[in-house]
């Protein structure tokens, strides 16, 4: 495939608009330019900040043609996007990456801080399709929990947890994890957040019978397989490309997995760093 192909064609796109969803996050949404795109839950974009950089995020909505972003600020190219408005111009390349494999009848979601921005489009779809969803949501504190509107009902299980149980299960997801799948079948898990969280949730279910899907973060300078920024080790596997959404195989495979990740330069920092 040639480079344009690879790189997507970008587009610039106007955000129709702007919902906070904590007192930091918020989602962007606009209208999606290209229609003839299939877009699943898991994948990402390349936003560009004029003026500022380009960087991955992952699609939280998709009801087309409407589609949304959630920006946690944690830094110059994520302040800039959280500061902008209603009619201001940024501009999208993609969707890049793999997805996730809906193939579930009963589902347990589990999303950590921001890594609940690709599980919300992933629950509506499981919902969709008619799927039992048990959805934990986990945050440092109750203001910090990303809820959406997401309410309990006869086919959706909302839960929560708080590391200072401001509301819900007291402690880590991981620990949460562990006292909800014993009293369910789950058929599949899907999680999305810190990678020690992901890491914790790979240990707790390495024993177990019950496949799972991750999603996970590298640092992404072109988001298509050309700058080698995101690979991971041993084999140098392209999380832009096979990932970010990995299985219990992919993920056995990945020895730096929990461990490091890499700077913009390649220098390793340890997980949590
Ligand atoms: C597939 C994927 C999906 C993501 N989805 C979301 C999302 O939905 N919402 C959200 O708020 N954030 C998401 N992120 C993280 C987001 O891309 C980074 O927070 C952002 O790039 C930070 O840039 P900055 O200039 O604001 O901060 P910086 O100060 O430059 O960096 C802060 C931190 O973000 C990491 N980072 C910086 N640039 C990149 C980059 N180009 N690629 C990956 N990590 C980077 C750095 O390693 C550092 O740990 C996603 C990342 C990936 C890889
Ligand atoms: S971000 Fe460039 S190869 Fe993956």
């Amino acid at each position: 495939m040639d480079t344009e192909s690879l790189m997507g064609d970008p587009f610039s796109v106007r955000i129709k608009e702007k919902i906070m969803d904590t007192e930091n996050i918020c989602t962007l949404n606009f209208q999606f330019p290209d229609d003839s795109k299939s877009i699943r839950p898991g994948q990402f974009l390349m936003v560009w900040i004029p003026g500022v950089d380009e960087i991955p995020m992952s699609i939280s909505y998709w009801e087309p043609p409407i589609l949304g972003i959630n920006v946690q600020p944690i830094g110059p190219a994520t302040n800039a996007l959280v500061t902008l408005e209603k009619g201001d111009w940024i501009g999208v390349r993609g969707p890049f990456g793999s997805h996730f494999d809906l193939d579930s009848r009963d589902a347990l979601v589990i999303g950590g801080g921001i890594g609940m921005a690709p599980l919300r489009f992933l629950t509506n779809s499981l919902l969709k399709q008619g799927t039992h969803v048990v959805l934990l949501i986990a945050a440092r504190t109750k203001d910090d929990l990303l809820l959406y509107d997401y309410s309990s009902s006869d086919q959706l299980e909302v839960k929560f947890a708080t590391d200072d149980g401001s509301l819900g299960f007291k402690g880590f997801a991981t620990d949460a994890a562990k006292e909800i799948i014993p009293e369910h079948s789950f058929d599949m898990i899907y999680a999305c957040g810190p990678e020690l969280m992901m890491a914790g949730l790979f240990n707790i279910l390495q024993d177990k019978d019950i496949p799972f899907q991750f999603s996970l973060e590298r640092y992404m300078k072109c988001g298509c397989g050309i700058c080698g920024t995101c690979a991971m080790d041993p084999d140098g596997v392209l999380v832009c490309i096979e990932g970010p959404v990995f299985t219990k195989s992919e993920i056995s495979r990945l020895s730096e997995f929990g461990m490091y990740s890499r700077d913009s330069t390649g220098v390793k920092k340890k997980c949590g760093h």
